[in-house]
């Protein structure tokens, strides 16, 4: 199929070794195997026919990474370069894509978690993935404990010898805690337990585990790297080969799979994500800092903030930040109808679930009944904002009217 048109951006030096901005335009595309148009067309499809005997029997043999096609299910041209896209921003050595965040979060657990084992989890893991364990593990008989975010090496004596994985999310995507990742994975690979995070927030821009000793890390792809709230999707990138293997052979037997029409719109959103990355950080970081000064606002809760008490490790590991971060209202501004107030009062703010999107959004949640061993002890209500692409002088006069007008309402009714 090859034609007059070579990949010549894949054909040279190893992609790894261009600046971030240079992979995102060229990796995840083989322009000379089709017809030399730049995107790689959408191939949906179950069935993919064979000539001979000797080639279906010959395709369920090889590496399902680089070998021939074998069946929708197992992978299609257009999951296969975006996990070739995201094992080499990742430096893994492949990457298995899958239909949503979440299933990225439960596949690796499935992969390496039986009956009889032990999990350790951060206290400050994203519901759902915190709900996996409750639930369903532990109806299979894993046993979770939930360690502090704040842990770093001492979680050594926490460590069974049943022990099997060390989960770790950082920042938690909606209280912020910085985990000391190194230092957890370290002990992870001294004692022989498999380590993972979930760094949706980071991307692998801001923040590579594998390079600071992780084996497997999950990416929710619905949030930056689409970046455009109209898909579902999640990536599993794998350390060795080993990992790989194993990642993707529990992926396949659960179903699990990508849609191309979604792998291709992720391909399409990562192109832009360092340029919409540095805008929703900037943003961000002048919103946190102009919440800082509101007397409504107990505690900004933003990573590179240096009010942040993980500050230190955050500008140690992350070469930048992202838009997400969270605040704690004053427990006097806190009442119930204050809060309706001013979140119902936002014009330009939505309030929904997710995040990564080119629109702002913003929840209030509720972790102190949740929370096992790091007890959220803040009286106010916990606010998670999502700073878009819109302008930020926009978005800080959006939330000073709503703020203004909760305190007048409220403050007339009292
Ligand atoms: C940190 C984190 N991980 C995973 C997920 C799951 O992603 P998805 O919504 O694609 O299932 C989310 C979703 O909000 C998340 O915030």
């Amino acid at each position: 199929m090859s034609n007059q048109h070579t990949d010549r951006a894949c054909a040279s030096a190893p992609s790894s070794t261009r600046a971030i901005g240079t992979q995102l335009a060229h990796l995840g595309r083989r322009s000379g195997e089709h017809h030399g148009f730049v995107n790689t067309p959408i191939h949906r499809g179950s069935t993919v026919l064979f000539k001979t005997l000797d080639a279906l029997e010959g395709a369920l043999r090889v590496n399902s990474r680089t070998g021939p096609f074998v069946y929708g299910l197992m992978g299609n041209p257009n999951s296969r370069d975006l996990e070739t896209m995201l094992a080499t921003l990742d430096g893994g050595v492949g990457a298995v894509a899958v239909g949503s965040g979440l299933a990225a979060v439960s596949v690796p657990l499935l992969a390496y978690l039986s009956a009889g084992d032990h999990l350790l989890m951060t206290d400050s893991c994203y519901g759902p993935s915190r709900h996996l364990t409750t639930s369903m593990l532990a109806r299979m008989g894993v046993e979770t404990t939930f360690y502090d975010p704040r842990i770093a090496g001492a979680i050594d004596a926490l460590i069974r010898p049943n022990t099997r994985v060390v989960y770790m999310e950082s920042p938690g995507s909606l209280t912020f805690e910085v985990q000391d990742v190194p230092a957890i994975a370290r002990v992870c690979r001294a004692r022989g337990v498999t380590s993972m995070v979930d760094n949706t927030w980071a991307t692998p821009l801001h923040f590579r585990p594998i390079a600071h000793g992780v084996d497997i890390v999950i990416h929710a792809l619905t949030k930056y790297q689409s970046g455009n709230s109209d898909i579902l999707l999640g990536g599993i990138v794998a350390r060795d080969e080993t990992h790989w293997q194993r990642i993707k052979e529990t992926a396949e037997v659960h179903g699990h799979y990508a849609h191309p029409d979604d792998c291709m719109q992720c391909l399409r959103g990562m192109r832009s994500l360092e340029v919409r990355l540095a805008r929703h950080a900037s943003s961000s970081i002048e919103i946190a800092r102009w919440l800082e000064g509101r007397s409504e606002i107990a505690r900004v809760l933003h990573p590179a903030l240096s009010s942040h008490p993980d500050h230190a490790i955050f500008t140690r590991d992350f070469t930048g930040s992202s838009g997400l971060f969270g605040c704690v209202l004053k427990p006097h501004a806190a009442g119930r109808e204050y809060l309706r107030m001013f979140l119902e009062s936002l014009r330009i703010f939505g309030m929904g679930f997710s995040w990564g999107g080119f629109e702002s959004l913003i929840v209030s949640s509720d972790v102190r009944s949740s929370r096992v061993t790091a007890p959220w002890t803040d009286e106010g209500h916990l606010l998670r904002l999502q700073v878009g692409l819109e302008d930020p002088r926009d978005l800080i006069s959006d939330l000073a009217q709503a703020l203004d007008h909760a305190r007048a309402t409220t403050a007339a009714r009292v």
